[in-house]
């Protein structure tokens, strides 16, 4: 499987906030990643370095083999990579639907215009078609007229990932999908993601949820202090020891247990 996403010892700080010190991971082609790391570690950051929503002091972000960082998020989003928030907010006019057509770039500007051509029409209706069958993917269609504000923070989640996922792209991130999200809806959304990920697409996830990491990654990177501690198999966390430290800032022993410090 070829690398998809490389970091390479990349720094940033916010003033004297040393957030990332050194961070090394790679990602290959194909894969499920889940990132996870204490509160405040740093893992909106990396997602905000690698989309090019924030600047790296020093090191590179390369996807598919070519260096990134320094370019605007636009262009690395014309590189087939999109992202979730943690904290999505949503445009307050525009409906559910509309949220997810306006995501498609194909749609940019066209629809607005008071003439439309055939050509116009028949791409509209494509792109309304796409917007409904993630949707109902991912469990909105009774939402799907409402304003997009209004809707509730779990929802505004999963239309998200709605939206990120309009183009097809090669590389998805999302930042704690799961928080917000009703747990009955757990076992629909890992499914969602398997999907999504047998349609090629490599998926990097932050979360805090445990059960949920390990029913949907084949890999966690965690991080401590700015780096990388532990590259590991889900069903490795509990008993590891940089995730145990990281976690509780301690030396592991039976009494620690990861899964129940973040579950
Ligand atoms: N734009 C910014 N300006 C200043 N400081 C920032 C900025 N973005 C992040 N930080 C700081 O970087 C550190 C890491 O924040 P980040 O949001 O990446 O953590 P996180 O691992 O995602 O935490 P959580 O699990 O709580 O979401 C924090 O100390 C935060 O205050
Ligand atoms: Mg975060």
């Amino acid at each position: 499987m070829s690398t998809i996403l490389r970091l390479q010892d990349v720094y940033k700080a916010f003033g004297g906030n040393h957030v990332l010190t050194g961070l090394n991971f790679n990602v290959r082609q194909g894969e499920i990643v889940g990132l996870l790391g204490p509160n405040g570690c740093g893992k909106s950051t990396v997602l905000n370095v690698i989309t090019g929503y924030c600047s790296i002091d020093r090191g590179a972000v390369e996807v598919r083999g070519e260096r990134v960082s320094g370019l605007a998020a636009h262009q690395i989003a014309a590189k087939s990579v999109r992202r979730t928030f943690q904290l999505p907010s949503m445009p307050g006019r525009m409906t559910v639907e509309e949220v997810v057509m306006a995501a498609s770039t194909r749609s940019h500007g066209l629809f607005s215009t008071l003439w439309r051509s055939a050509k116009v029409r028949r791409l509209e209706q494509e792109t309304r078609e796409r917007a409904r069958q993630l949707l109902e993917e991912l469990l909105l269609t009774k939402v799907a007229h409402l304003p997009a504000a209004s809707i509730s923070g779990g929802q505004k989640k999963l239309l998200g990932i709605a939206c990120a996922m309009m183009e097809q792209p090669l590389l998805l991130l999302l930042d704690e999908p799961m928080a917000g999200v009703h747990p009955n809806l757990r076992a629909e959304l890992v499914t969602t993601l398997k999907r999504i990920n047998s349609q090629g697409i490599t998926l990097v996830i932050i979360e805090h949820d445990m059960h949920f990491i390990s029913e949907t990654c084949s890999r966690c990177i965690v991080l401590d202090k700015g780096r990388t501690v532990a590259d590991c198999l889900p069903s490795e966390l509990e008993t590891h020891e940089s995730v145990v430290e990281a976690y509780l800032g301690k030396k592991p022993g039976r009494q620690y247990q990861v899964a129940g410090a973040v579950a």
